[in-house]
């Protein structure tokens, strides 16, 4: 396993940050055509100021009151305004677009979870590689972080990739990028998390694919992360309970086929089975109990660790969806109107 230091001086500094994706680059062209086009309203409003101060300043020979001829609006004025609102309006959507990427398509992404903690990042790749301050990605090939905090709000930030979103304790944020020029780059905490905040920092590597999966191979430490997910199923005695069987006297529903399905509360709303709801299902089980089931669920806050808690939930999503015949008994699904097969696509 790599271990950075944590200044690595193989990256050397500079002002604008190197592009290594295609959005980087994206990013750049917006950031400089609103540089530029400030530059130009600066330089525009500038001069006017000055010159007009000059020329209608005090005892100048110039009239200082001119009004405007009877009859006719400030059209100037307002054409001005509407012109740059509609200039600025166009930023905003091209903007928006932009940012709106860094949510990803609903595509199968190489996934890759991300835990902040103080002061440290923790990163577990599909098949139990874990890394800490380095992330390594194969280059040309989208990928979606899955991040969390165990502590504090940390943000994540890749300069490279043009890239930063928080670590939020008690959710899951995503972001998806698809880098495109292998190298290292810089890794950083942009948000103000305590002591060491500014320790807390490292380095992508951008790899290309086949060393990408040769480094996977290198760097498999203990099984994947829903077989660990399993044996935690286990040793809590989870299992008790979801016995995930067509026979099983449905105490609790069963977890098959569970993620990324809509699921049907207590209170009547349903709620999508998704990465925070699994989570909270865990951690406050009473919050959000499933119609047709009584509230007995112990909460295991405080026992799980955030890498446990994905590795659990890593586990629930490995689970396969259960066949078709029990759909008669309407605990099977927790309550679910129907059993499409939309876990793969609706994560997100
Ligand atoms: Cu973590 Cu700043």
């Amino acid at each position: 396993m790599s271990r950075s230091p944590v200044v690595d001086p193989n990256i050397p500094f500079q002002a604008v940050p190197p592009a290594a994706s295609a959005y980087a680059e994206q990013v750049d062209l917006l950031y400089f055509a609103l540089l530029g086009l400030s530059a130009v309203l600066v330089l525009v409003l500038l001069t006017m100021v000055v010159g007009f101060s000059i020329r209608y300043r005090k005892n100048a020979p110039k009239a200082r009151y001119n009004p405007r001829p009877s009859g006719r609006g400030p059209r100037l004025e307002i054409g001005f305004a509407v012109f740059l609102f509609l200039i600025f309006c166009g930023f905003f959507v091209w903007a928006s677009q932009l940012y709106l990427q860094l949510y990803g398509d609903n595509r199968d992404m190489l996934e890759i979870s991300v835990v902040g903690k103080q002061w440290m990042w923790k990163v577990q790749h599909g098949n139990g590689a874990r890394e800490i301050n380095s992330l390594h990605v194969p280059a040309g090939q989208p990928v979606r972080l899955q991040i969390t905090s165990q502590d504090v709000i940390h943000s994540f930030y890749i300069p490279a990739l043009r890239l930063k979103r928080d670590a939020v304790p008690g959710m899951y944020n995503q972001v998806s990028f698809t880098a495109t020029r292998t190298g290292e780059y810089r890794l950083f905490c942009a948000e103000f998390c305590g002591l060491d905040h500014s320790r807390m920092r490292g380095r992508v590597v951008v790899m290309s694919e086949p060393d990408y999966h040769q480094w996977l191979r290198d760097n498999a430490q203990g099984p994947a992360p829903e077989a660990v997910g399993k044996a935690l199923f286990q040793a809590h005695q989870c299992d008790a309970c979801h016995q995930n069987d067509s026979g099983s006297s449905a105490v609790a529903p069963d977890l098959r086929g569970l993620f990324g399905r809509e699921v049907n509360l207590q209170n009547g709303q349903p709620v999508r089975a998704d990465r925070d709801y699994l989570r909270r299902a865990i951690m406050r089980p009473n919050a959000q109990v499933v119609a047709g089931y009584d509230a007995a669920m112990p909460s295991y806050t405080g026992q799980l660790s955030e890498e446990e808690l994905l590795q659990l939930i890593a586990y629930i999503r490995s689970l396969p969806a259960q066949s078709e015949k029990n759909d008669g008994d309407p605990k099977n699904d927790g309550g679910a109107t129907s059993d499409e097969a939309v876990e793969e696509q609706s994560d997100d």
